[in-house]
């Protein structure tokens, strides 16, 4: 596998493989890989010849108060689990090469309405950060496909926006959320967890599993079952932030008839911000 820090020996690298015919996918991510992230290089690796994989903590995408500093940073374990998943080159860029002129003026990409709601309510400007990073790691990789988490539902849904809307050439593939035993949605952030709260933290799964379960009975009485979904996680000692049911293409709140939602959950546990999400599909009788 190939480590490069620099844009300009990553395009040479790329233009290789292109030349060859070979098509190019890519998954970026910050680092601290669990078995969630492998799952999408393998699915990239399925996909096409050549993998690309980044590793950049973001500064762009976290507030003020949140844990920048604190995120955990495990760059030689992520290398070698990289080798071994079959990724092709490992691109690991300094903030300097990213934000070479400084992160406060660089231009921005924003995807309205959709970056706003949900966790962009909470977080402002977090997913400003998202789409300004993944568009300007696009324009550096200039994949043919990319690779994204479903765990991540609203960011999956805001890149494939800005995707559209910008016209970017790049197949983008949601993945399936790779889980824990008990239903924890994989997280780089779990490690914040106290043995305790780690107790408590498939309680958030399972609402969504039991608001999903309500749906499938045909309820529809939607805020009703957002406020119990809520009840469910303060009872398990979790602290909500929201808990919502939405349409699983664009994120409108839910409404009867509709065939296809997605059950969005975020909650403080201790110092972690948890969220996980469960897509529903109903059929028109029920
Ligand atoms: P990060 O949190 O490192 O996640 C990188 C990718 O792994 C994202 O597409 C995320 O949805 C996916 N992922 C994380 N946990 C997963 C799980 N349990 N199952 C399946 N996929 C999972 O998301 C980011 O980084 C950043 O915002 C980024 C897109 C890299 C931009 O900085």
């Amino acid at each position: 596998m190939l480590m490069v820090h620099e844009i300009a020996p990553l395009r040479e690298q790329l233009q290789h493989w292109r030349q060859a015919g070979e098509r190019i996918a890519f998954v970026p991510t910050m680092g601290n890989l669990h078995a969630g992230h492998l799952r999408l290089v393998a699915e990239a690796r399925g996909r096409a010849e050549r993998v690309v994989v980044s590793i950049f903590v973001n500064p762009l995408q976290f507030g003020p108060t949140e844990d920048l500093a604190a995120y955990p940073r495990t760059p030689a374990e992520d290398a070698a689990a990289l080798e071994q998943a079959g990724a092709d080159l490992l691109f690991l860029p300094e903030e300097q090469t990213i934000y070479p002129h400084g992160r406060e003026a660089v231009s921005q990409v924003v995807v309205p309405q959709l970056g706003e709601m949900l966790c962009g309510a909470s977080r402002p400007g977090h997913f400003v950060g998202v789409s300004t990073v993944v568009c300007k790691l696009f324009n550096m990789v200039q994949p043919d496909l990319a690779c994204f988490g479903q765990k991540d539902y609203q960011q999956l849904t805001i890149l494939r926006r800005m995707v559209r809307d910008l016209d970017l050439p790049v197949e983008m593939v949601g993945v399936e959320t790779v889980r824990e035993a008990d239903g924890l949605a994989m997280s780089s952030r779990n490690g914040y967890l106290s043995c305790e709260d780690r107790q408590r933290a498939p309680a958030l799964y399972q609402s969504l599993q039991r608001v999903a379960q309500a749906l499938q009975d045909g309820r529809r009485d939607f805020a009703a079952l957002e406020a119990q979904g809520s009840e469910l996680l303060s009872a398990a000692g979790l602290n909500p932030d929201y808990f919502s049911i939405r349409a699983a293409d664009d994120l409108r709140p839910a409404e009867a008839g509709m065939a296809q939602l997605v059950i969005l959950a975020a909650a403080q546990l201790g110092r972690a911000r948890l969220i996980d999400n469960l897509t529903v599909s109903l059929s028109p009788t029920t």
